[in-house]
C-alpha cells in the first residue's frame, strides 16, 4: 500500500547567503543577488513539479535598508529589471505574484513596476509566488495593529471583536495559508524578523546550502525532510 507524501501548501524561503557566495568567488555582494535569481526561479519549477501552491520569498527586510547605499541601490535595480525579464515566464507558467511588505517606502518606480507584475499576473492560478519587499513581521503587526485601532477608535470595531481570525485578516498575508515550511539557507538558524504569527505551527529546515546553490533538487529535499516530519499541532497522536 502507497501512502501519499504530504505535500506542503506553503513553503516560505528566508533566501540567505548571496554575499557570502559571491565573496568566495572574489565577487561584488551584488553578483551573489543576480546568481540568487536563477534559485527562484528553480524553485518555482520544482514547486510546482510537487503540487506545492504559494512559495513565498523573503527578498528585502525592512532591516535590509540598513545596508550600504550601493547594495541596496543593486537590489532595487535588479528587482526592476527581473519583474520586466521574468513577467513572461511567470504568466506561461500561470504564477500569480503578489507583494507583501510596506511598498510605500519604495521610490515610485519601484512601486510601478510591483503593481505592474502583480496586474500582469492576477490571472495566474497554479501557484501564487509571494515576494517579501520591505518586509518584517513586526512592522506588518504594527501596521496591522494601527489598522484594528484606528477601526475601534471609529467605533465600527468592537475590542472583544479582536479575534484571532480579526488579526490575521488585518495581516498582509490576509487570504494566504500559513506557511507549512519555513527554509532558511547559508545554515543561519533564525527568522530575521520572517512570518512570526505566520509561522506559529511550521516546520523548519535549515540547509547548509547558500542561496545560488539552491536548485531543484535542493528544493525536493526539502520536501523530503518536511515530508518525514510528525505535525502534531499540540495534540497527541
Ligand atoms: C540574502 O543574502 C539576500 C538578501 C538579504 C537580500 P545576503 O546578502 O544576506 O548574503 P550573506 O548572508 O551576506 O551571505
Ligand atoms: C534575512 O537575511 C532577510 C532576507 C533574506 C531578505 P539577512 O541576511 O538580512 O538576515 P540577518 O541579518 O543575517 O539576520
Ligand atoms: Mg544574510
Amino acid at each position: 500500500m502507497s501512502i501519499a507524501k504530504p505535500i506542503p501548501q506553503h513553503v516560505a524561503i528566508i533566501m540567505d547567503g548571496n554575499g557570502r557566495w559571491a565573496e568566495q568567488r572574489g565577487k561584488e555582494r551584488s553578483e551573489g543577488h543576480v546568481a540568487g535569481v536563477a534559485s527562484i526561479r528553480a524553485s518555482i519549477r520544482a514547486a510546482q513539479r510537487n503540487g506545492v501552491r504559494y512559495v513565498t520569498f523573503y527578498a528585502f527586510s525592512t532591516e535590509n535598508w540598513g545596508r550600504p547605499a550601493a547594495e541596496v541601490e543593486a537590489l532595487m535595480e535588479l528587482l526592476c529589471y527581473s519583474v520586466i525579464n521574468e513577467t513572461p515566464d511567470l504568466q506561461r507558467q500561470g504564477v500569480r505574484v503578489r507583494v507583501i511588505g510596506e511598498r510605500a517606502r519604495f521610490s515610485e518606480k519601484v512601486q510601478g513596476f510591483l503593481n505592474r507584475i502583480e496586474a500582469d499576473t492576477a490571472a495566474g492560478e497554479t501557484l501564487t509566488m509571494v515576494l517579501a519587499l520591505n518586509y518584517s513581521s513586526r512592522d506588518e503587526l504594527r501596521r496591522a495593529v494601527q489598522r484594528l485601532a484606528r477601526e475601534a477608535a471609529a467605533g465600527t470595531l468592537r475590542p472583544d471583536e479582536i479575534t484571532e481570525a480579526r488579526i490575521a485578516a488585518a495581516l498582509d498575508t490576509a487570504d494566504m495559508p500559513d506557511p507549512d515550511l519555513v527554509i532558511r539557507t547559508s545554515g543561519e538558524q533564525r527568522l530575521s524578523n520572517f512570518l512570526l504569527w505566520q509561522s506559529a505551527y511550521a516546520e523548519f529546515y535549515f540547509p547548509e546550502v547558500l542561496w545560488p546553490d539552491f536548485t531543484e533538487e535542493e528544493f525536493d529535499r526539502a520536501l523530503e525532510v518536511y515530508a518525514r516530519r510528525d505535525r502534531r499541532f499540540g495534540r497527541l497522536k
